[in-house]
């Protein structure tokens, strides 16, 4: 397949990634019960996860038990995986995974310029800005704008990834300082 094929169809699933069309929309219904989902399936799971790109029903025919542990490649906006999650039940596992949602879960501004790489750890961001700032912010729910836990003011520009061990966090700053940073 052609590049430029491949770009055209990678451009078309994040459009539908991005657009309006959901279950609450009569035809994308129209198109999944098509396909085989009933209308409690569908009304299981929220409009959004039925982004109208059904092209087949794989949880009807994959027989899941709970307790399987079940990866979706290519999830789209999860009607499959919510339906898997429920058959495979609070012992089982259903991991959604796809390359190219085209969704945005936050954008976070920072006040300085960034140099360096971010870390996550424990779903805390660790990122240290240009303007020597080391800032941690709790990413746990990436729906919301993550709130800052706290800074701390290193001076410098922190270009380093910040690096955890043991309880403290190792940065730093293109001065040539260098930080550790813990409780005690
Ligand atoms: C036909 S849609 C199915 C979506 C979903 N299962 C549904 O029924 O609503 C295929 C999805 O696979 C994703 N996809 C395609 N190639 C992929 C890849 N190599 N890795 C991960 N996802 C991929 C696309 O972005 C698209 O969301």
């Amino acid at each position: 397949m052609s590049d430029e094929i491949v770009e055209q169809v990678r451009a078309k699933y994040a459009a539908a990634a991005t657009g309006s069309l959901s279950g609450d929309h009569a035809g994308v219904r129209a198109i999944a019960e098509a396909f085989g989902y009933s209308p409690d399936e569908l009304s299981a799971v929220p409009a959004e996860a039925n982004l109208g790109l059904s092209c087949g029903n794989p949880t009807a025919f994959a027989s899941l038990k709970p307790g399987e542990t079940v990866v979706d490649l290519g999830c789209g906006g999860g009607l499959d995986v919510l339906l898997a999650a429920a058959k495979v039940g609070p012992t089982g596992r259903a991991i959604g995974i796809d390359r190219n949602t085209g969704m945005i879960r936050f954008e976070k501004k920072l006040p300085a310029p960034l140099m360096g790489s971010p870390v996550i750890v424990d779903g805390v961001w660790l990122q240290g800005d240009c303007g020597g700032v080391l800032h941690a912010y709790d990413v746990r729910n990436t729906l919301v704008d993550p709130p800052e836990l706290w800074s701390v003011t290193l001076g410098g520009c922190i270009e380093s990834t910040p690096t955890v061990w043991k309880g403290r966090i190792y940065v730093g700053t293109r001065a040539g300082s260098f930080f550790a940073i813990g409780d005690a």
